[in-house]
């Protein structure tokens, strides 16, 4: 019987998961629909009781319901709950369950597994902040967050076991990665942080931000030398590992990264 599996965000049309996904199933000749499901936060837990009723067989889950579908879930994993977000649903012994492969996506595309980093600089102190503090603190690396709202900074770094200064403070000369987490330069011309505040960086440069792909932080930080990795590999490879759960099978990497690369010219 076809399987059903979805994106449940909001707004949704914008989520480039289907593309990525419904490569892996066709590769496995899986029989599956991957369905964008628009739901407003006033919604969600009806639609969590949809999911159950139809037996969905597993979600992959956006903004801005990562935190918020936690306690409609039966079961959290345990980087689920230390995260305290969750981006992927999925069955397990008749209990609906929740996972976070952000974190471990993010780790990938900044190391492919062997990871040279001692400190890191991750700026902004939001949602997508979290899972990026969280795993970069998990392989025993010094993480420094800067945050406009200073509090944030803090509740943040008390959480992870991190430290904390004001965004004006950064200089990128003194980590080995910087991580912009903000939502700063997403469909604009924008750094959160000056040009010269990367003056004698020799270090690699990550923005979680993906549209555009060269956002002004990366190119800032080439500028200077460094290397830099774009958004979309963090997508891949949360992707990848998600897929992993849903299904137990391996991810036909080049294919998804294909589809991902082909849905983000055509977007
Ligand atoms: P998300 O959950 O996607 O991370 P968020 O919780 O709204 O979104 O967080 C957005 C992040 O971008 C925050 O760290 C925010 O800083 P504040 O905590 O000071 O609001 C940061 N941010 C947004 N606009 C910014 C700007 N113009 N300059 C610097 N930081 C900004």
């Amino acid at each position: 019987m076809k399987k059903t599996y979805g994106i449940v965000a909001h707004p949704v049309s914008h989520s480039l998961s289907p593309q990525m996904q419904s490569v892996a199933f066709a590769h496995h000749n899986l029989e599956t629909e991957f369905l964008r499901f628009d739901i407003v936060p006033e919604e969600l837990e009806e639609f969590i009781r949809r999911v159950r009723n139809e037996n969905i067989s597993g979600l992959a889950v956006s903004l801005p319901h990562k935190e918020t579908i936690i306690p409609h879930l039966d079961s959290i994993s345990e980087t689920g709950k230390k995260i305290g977000a969750v981006n992927t649903v999925f069955w397990r012994d008749g209990l609906l369950c929740g996972d976070n492969t952000d974190a471990e996506g993010f780790w990938k595309s900044i190391t492919n597994g062997n990871s040279k980093y001692k400190n890191a600089a991750v700026i902004g102190a939001g949602g997508a902040s979290r899972a990026i503090v969280y795993i970069l603190k998990k392989h025993g690396i010094d993480v420094t967050i800067f945050n406009r709202t200073a509090e944030k900074a803090q509740q943040l770094a008390h959480r992870f076991n991190a430290s904390s200064k004001a965004l004006s403070e950064f200089m990128g000369c003194n980590f080995g990665i910087v991580v912009n987490s903000t939502s700063v330069g997403l469909k604009e011309e924008k750094s959160p942080i000056p040009h010269d505040a990367w003056k004698g960086f020799t270090g690699t440069a990550f923005d979680a931000i993906f549209d555009p792909l060269q956002t002004k932080f990366l190119r800032n930080a080439q500028s200077y030398g460094s290397q830099v990795v774009t958004g979309e590999k963090m997508l891949l490879y949360q992707g990848i590992k998600q897929f992993k759960i849903w299904t137990g099978l391996d991810a036909p990497e080049e294919k998804m990264r294909n589809a991902l690369e082909k849905a983000l010219v055509t977007r």
